[in-house]
């Protein structure tokens, strides 16, 4: 069938909206008609190449939310007319996703970033019939239609608002996975998260959910540590004038138990380190985009866990859902992160995200019925 991608033709250029052809879904496979799709920062890592990035030209997009228009012979969980938020792909079948752990499995890099399914075909092909990489988190949903293995669609309750939840599939589940699935805080604890977009401020809401009692948000930009604190922070530290560590000692003086960095950035991660109180954990996010240099000797004798953690630890099928609920009940208001936009202004979108307007920018791509 013709759908309409964008599509980013090499490294670190703009995305631009085309025609292209999509093959019909395999066995296994499940046709999404996209309603809406999230903006990612791992967008832009896989767009300028830094990380775990497909080959050129590429369809990206991972945060996509749709209706099912056909489902596989080998599909029987999943019907037309579902509901479907879309995540990363993982097999289900190695030890790793069979315990628990699918963010880890084995198969993770094929299946999310080489740029083909798991056979190495690609699903799209431009009017001279070139293929193009594809299956970005087995979706590549920056389009009008995406082809998902049945492990990464998602059914939602009909009673939920689409448009808004394809972000749940990524960095949304990601940041609120961290505090409640990874570092599983628990009432009157404190914490520090230091990053304050759409995967942080998830981070923020899912303290305040679970009952923490100091939430301190650290970042650079002052109006999100504004809307930090209207999400639930309770101190905010900018660390353009403010020194993170003298803040927190005197908010705590014992130091924090939990921290979660978003930022990949060494010395955000050095200043959280010394913020945390002996036994304190940390879960670490954000993409690098140099190595990670770490006072690894004042730590030695305090007792940290430090986790490097995918998309929070989730497994999204009863993880999404647990969200949505709390969405419903007014527990966890991701809806206020989103700015929506029309599919042709996907660039703009893309510069809002990058200089901080924007926190979850979501494009609007299909109508669905109501
Ligand atoms: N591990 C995973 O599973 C996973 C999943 C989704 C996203 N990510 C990554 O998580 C990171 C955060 O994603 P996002 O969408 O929230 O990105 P974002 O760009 O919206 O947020 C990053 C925030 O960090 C702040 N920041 C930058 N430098 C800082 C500094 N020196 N001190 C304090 N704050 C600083 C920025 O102002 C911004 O608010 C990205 O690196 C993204 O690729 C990882
Ligand atoms: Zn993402
Ligand atoms: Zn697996």
């Amino acid at each position: 069938m013709e759908i309409t991608a964008a599509i980013v033709k090499s490294q670190g250029s703009e995305f631009e909206l085309e025609k292209v052809t999509l093959d019909e879904p395999g066995a296994e496979e499940v046709l999404v008609k996209i309603v809406a799709t999230g903006i990612c920062h791992t967008d832009m890592v896989a767009r300028d190449f830094i990380m775990g990035s497909p080959n050129f030209p590429v369809i990206l997009g991972h945060e996509g939310a749709g209706v099912i228009e056909k489902v596989g012979s080998d599909v029987h969980h999943l019907k037309v007319g579902d509901h479907v938020v879309l995540t990363y792909g993982f097999c289900g079948e190695c030890e790793i996703c069979r315990t628990g752990n699918p963010a880890y499995c084995y198969e993770f890099f094929d299946r999310n970033f080489s740029g083909a399914d798991i056979e190495g075909h690609h699903h799209h092909h431009d009017h001279e019939g070139k293929d193009i990489n594809d299956n970005f988190f087995s979706q590549s949903s920056f389009a009008t239609y995406s082809i998902a293995h049945k492990n990464n669609v998602i059914p939602v309750p009909k009673d939920a608002p689409l448009e808004i939840l394809g972000p749940l599939g990524c960095g949304i589940q990601t940041g609120a996975g961290a505090v409640i699935n990874t570092l599983k805080i628990k009432v009157g604890s404190s914490i520090v998260i230091s990053g304050t977009g759409a995967v942080g401020l998830s981070a923020v809401m899912a303290a305040k959910a679970s009952s923490a009692t100091v939430i301190i948000a650290v970042d650079i930009n002052d109006d999100r540590l504004a809307f930090a604190k209207e999400l639930g922070a309770t101190h905010t530290i900018n660390s353009l004038n403010e020194n993170v560590r003298e803040k927190i000692r005197e908010i705590l003086p014992n130091g924090v138990q939990f921290a979660v960095d978003t930022t990949g950035r060494s010395e955000v991660i050095n200043n959280s380190l010394n913020s945390l109180a002996p036994v304190g954990e940390m879960a670490i996010i954000g993409v690098a985009t140099k190595p990670l240099e770490l006072e690894t000797n004042i730590f030695l004798t305090k007792g940290y866990k430090i986790k490097f953690v995918n998309q929070g630890d989730s497994v999204s099928e009863e993880f999404i859902p647990k969200l949505i609920k709390m969405y419903l009940h007014g527990q966890f208001p991701f809806d206020k992160l989103i700015k929506t936009y029309a599919f042709e202004d996907i660039n703009q979108a893309v510069e809002d995200s990058e200089k901080g307007r924007t926190i979850k920018a979501v494009l609007k791509i299909g109508e669905y019925a109501k």
